[in-house]
């Protein structure tokens, strides 16, 4: 299948495309490259890059495509807190006019890569079929893109939203700020887990090679089982309590479970079912957290990761990125146009 991937340099984008590649797809590359391009360099050869914007991209590159996979967009809550105008324009408006012009140009297959914060925080186990209580622009955004996007399907655009836990584990564009990845960063620099009090919160958690394997799933099930449906991504097991995640990471790293507590209690503490998609699409994620964390830790302690790379931390680079664009505008500073 010939399938384009927007966002497809970025934490889970660049994942995806290499699964992609090795199940043999033709695969394009839609992104702004705001975090460089280091993480698709080794299979630049073999992808169609298009570095250019959602929000104004021609929309001829979607000529023969099959299936698009949307995952740009400004990534996490405190990012969609810079600028909420520019989140809204990109997250919510930027990926309308994806699926909108995907549909115009004959693509078959949609997914939008949504986030399970689109609950907000809420007691009961939250379905798909839950309300919702997008608490963020970051979360807002989502569902007014949700919201506008899943009508569009029919018999012949298939659209699909899959709503993902917060990811973990080792991708070429590194993401610290993601809490499993962030405590075994701590452990590593500081040889304690950062543990945002009171650890009672519960969070769905979900490998990135699994996430990927989940967009992968969508367009290979048939039709009717995935048109016009959201599915939360995860699975019911990984719905953990912060400070037991922080157990868990320390076992798997085998260290003594030294710890520090940071921020005033979090309230915010939401469980997720996952079983929606795992009796449709038999999606059963591969990966345990332990073994997810172990692999970021041992890929530090080998310099394979730089720990102090502050691209790292989405919010603070994106920052930077306005930061330099209020000075000087339409620039390229390290391979990042502005
Ligand atoms: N990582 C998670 O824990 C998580 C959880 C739930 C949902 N999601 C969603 O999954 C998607 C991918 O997340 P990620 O972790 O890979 O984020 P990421 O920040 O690593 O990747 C996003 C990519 O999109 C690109 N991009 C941003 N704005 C763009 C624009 N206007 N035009 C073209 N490209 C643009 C960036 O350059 C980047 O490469 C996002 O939509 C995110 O909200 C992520």
């Amino acid at each position: 299948m010939k399938v384009l991937v927007t966002g497809g340099a970025g934490y889970i984008g660049s994942i995806l495309s290499r699964i992609l590649l090795e199940k043999g797809h033709d695969v394009t590359c839609l992104d702004r490259l705001f975090f460089g391009m280091d993480s698709i360099k080794e299979i630049a050869n073999k992808i169609r890059l298009v570095r250019d914007d959602i929000r104004w991209f021609k929309p001829e590159i979607l000529k023969g495509i099959d299936c698009v996979l949307d995952l740009a967009s400004l990534s996490n809550d405190p990012s969609g807190e810079l600028d909420p105008q520019k989140t809204l324009e990109i997250n919510y408006m930027g990926r309308v006019r994806v699926a909108k012009l995907s549909k115009k140009y004959g693509v078959s297959r949609y997914v939008l890569a949504s986030t399970c914060s689109v609950y907000g925080f809420q007691e009961e186990i939250l379905r798909e079929e839950s309300s919702l209580n997008p608490l963020t622009t970051y979360a807002k955004a989502n569902t007014l893109a949700e919201k506008e996007i899943l009508p569009l399907a029919d018999k012949s655009f298939t659209a699909t939203v899959l709503r993902q836990s917060t990811v973990y584990g080792l991708s070429a564009r590194m993401r610290f700020d993601l809490a499993i990845n962030g405590m075994v960063l701590g452990f590593f620099k500081n040889d304690k887990i950062p543990i945002m009090r009171d650890g009672k919160q519960w969070r769905p958690f979900v490998h990135v090679k699994d996430t990927s394997n989940a967009f992968i799933k969508v367009l290979e099930t048939e039709q009717e089982l995935v048109n016009g449906q959201v599915f939360n991504v995860g699975s019911n097991e990984q719905n953990i309590q912060i400070f037991d995640l922080a157990k868990l990471v320390a076992e798997s790293i085998d260290l003594p479970f030294n710890y520090e507590w940071y921020g005033s209690p979090d309230k915010r503490s939401y469980r997720v079912s996952f079983n929606k998609i795992k009796e449709t699409l038999d999606f059963k994620p591969r990966w345990p957290p332990e073994k997810g964390a172990k692999e970021v830790f041992n890929a530090l302690k080998e310099g394979k990761l730089n720990p102090d790379d502050s691209r790292t931390i989405t919010v603070k680079w994106y920052k930077h990125l306005l930061e330099i664009h209020s000075l000087i505008k339409d620039v390229e500073i390290n391979g990042v146009v502005l």
